[in-house]
């Protein structure tokens, strides 16, 4: 399949950033280290809807051990920076009482989703929590959760597509695109 090098999505121009298949090495990597870690537990993976369905999906297929999954949805950006307000967890339950829970995100930008999602998550009384991103904005996160798996660490740009969106769309495309500089 050809690859497109510029897309347009609304009113702005994105440019192509990371290729599928570079993007299919960042998740072996964090595959192997969870297929590593986990060994002899069976892991509840937990990805959050809607940006991390494609990741999480490519990433279930390389864990070769016992594993689980059960989608939550919170979402809280609109455009293409955070709206500061992070609202409503949908799907947490029981389930996750002395479970080794592993929170799946497609990325991790100032923290805010996450440190939502950990401190709902510990509610339930998991046994474990770890976290695995695909992406990480290092110099966008604020908070102290410490990332277990990161896939690659980006600079502090918007992008989109692998499940990512700008308000909707580009989360088909399967290759990962930045929005251009000069729009
Ligand atoms: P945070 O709460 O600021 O860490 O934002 C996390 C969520 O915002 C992610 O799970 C994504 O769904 C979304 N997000 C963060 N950065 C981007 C981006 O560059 N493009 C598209 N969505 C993003
Ligand atoms: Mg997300």
């Amino acid at each position: 399949m050809q690859i497109r090098n510029k897309v347009k999505l609304h009113d702005l121009n994105f440019e192509l950033y990371l290729k599928e298949e570079e993007i299919v090495s960042y998740i072996d990597k964090v595959a192997n280290q969870i297929n590593k870690d986990f060994k002899d537990k069976i892991p509840l993976l937990i990805p959050v809807l809607n940006g991390a369905f494609m990741f999480a999906a490519d990433l279930m297929k390389r864990i070769t051990i016992d594993c689980e999954i059960s989608f939550t949805k919170l979402s809280s950006y609109s455009g293409t920076s955070t709206t500061g307000t992070v609202k409503t967890l949908i799907g947490m339950g029981n389930d996750i009482e002395g479970r080794d829970i592993i929170i799946i995100e497609d990325i991790v930008d100032t923290g805010k989703t996450l440190e939502k999602l950990y401190t709902e998550t510990r509610k339930f009384n998991p046994k474990s929590i770890r976290i695995a991103t695909l992406l990480y904005k290092p110099e966008a996160y604020h908070h102290k959760i410490p990332l277990d798996y990161v896939g690659k660490e980006i600079s502090n740009k918007f992008i989109v597509g692998y499940g990512l969106d700008y308000d909707g769309l580009g989360r088909n495309l399967p290759n990962i695109y930045v929005l251009s500089e000069n729009k």
